[in-house]
């Protein structure tokens, strides 16, 4: 039999109740799969469902109709396989950088073991904050402060890595820096990631694939498969090839352009 892809959202529609009445279609007939360490990009239109299928994949939340499977089975709550990086690191600004790290353990366990936070330490070494785990939050720039969320989303060494556009809030050089410091991650600790973008040019350096959705509700409106050899570097950026894939992405969302438009 052939394994079962790491995610597969399985023919998904979600609708929430709206405020004034009307339902809000969020999702529709969406069905897509990602293999195990694939690094696949989802882009979109703002308020197309891009947040709502990571909290589906999360557990957070259960689909309307459909369902998500995970290496075959289908979620049915809160998973601890799954590590989720969001656009803000939500850290806690009044501890240390290792016990932010720690912290999903203290949270659930209500206790941190010192294997925990050997583990800690050895993700902060990962994530090269090896020589800030006693630093407190607010020392730390906007990047590093993504790497400890990252660090943290690593604990559990989960198989599967949620992003939501993590980079989104960083200054551009920092944003680039990231991206391929989060593509050495990959590298040396292999993960099935499922990264939230809405920009192409970040979606193209990182992804071994791009899934492009619709607006509200939002489906599966394209799939693209990147073809730049890895380790992808700055050189990858600098070929032609991906300016034109870049801009046939671009042309092809312009009847519905992407949030953010400064990709
Ligand atoms: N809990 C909720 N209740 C009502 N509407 C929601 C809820 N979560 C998301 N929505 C709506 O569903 C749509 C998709 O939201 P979201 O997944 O956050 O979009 P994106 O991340 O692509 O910008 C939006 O219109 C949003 O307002
Ligand atoms: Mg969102």
């Amino acid at each position: 039999m052939r394994t079962p892809p790491a995610i597969h959202f399985k023919d998904i529609e979600q609708v929430f109740p709206g405020k004034s009445g009307a339902p809000i279609h969020a999702l529709h007939a969406l069905d897509f799969r990602i293999e195990r360490h694939e690094f696949v990009s989802v882009l979109g239109p703002s308020g197309c469902g891009k947040s709502t299928l990571l909290r589906l994949l999360s557990g957070l939340m259960l689909p309307s109709d459909g369902q998500v499977e995970v290496f075959g089975s289908p979620i049915k709550g809160p998973r601890d396989d799954v590590g989720i990086v969001f656009q803000r690191p939500t850290l806690l600004p009044w501890l240390s950088v290792i016990d932010n790290v720690t912290f999903p353990m203290r949270h659930k366990y209500g206790r941190v073991t010192p294997d925990d936070r050997k583990r800690g330490l050895e993700m902060l070494d990962l994530v090269r904050l090896g020589d800030f785990a006693d630093k407190r939050i607010d020392e730390l720039s906007g990047g590093m402060q993504q790497r400890v969320g990252i660090a943290r989303a690593l604990l559990l060494d989960p198989d599967i890595l949620l992003m939501d556009e993590p980079f989104s809030a960083l200054d551009a050089l920092s944003r680039d820096e990231m991206s391929f410091e989060l593509l050495r991650i990959w590298r040396e600790r292999p993960k099935t990631v499922l990264f939230i973008t809405h920009s192409i040019p970040e979606a193209l350096l990182l992804s071994d694939r791009i899934i492009v959705l619709s607006e509200r509700p939002g489906t599966v409106r394209d799939e693209i498969i990147v073809p730049f050899a890895r380790p992808r570097t700055l050189e990858t950026m600098a070929d032609p090839r991906f300016t034109e894939m870049a801009n046939s992405i671009r042309r092809r969302l312009f009847s519905h352009p992407v949030d953010g438009g400064e990709a």
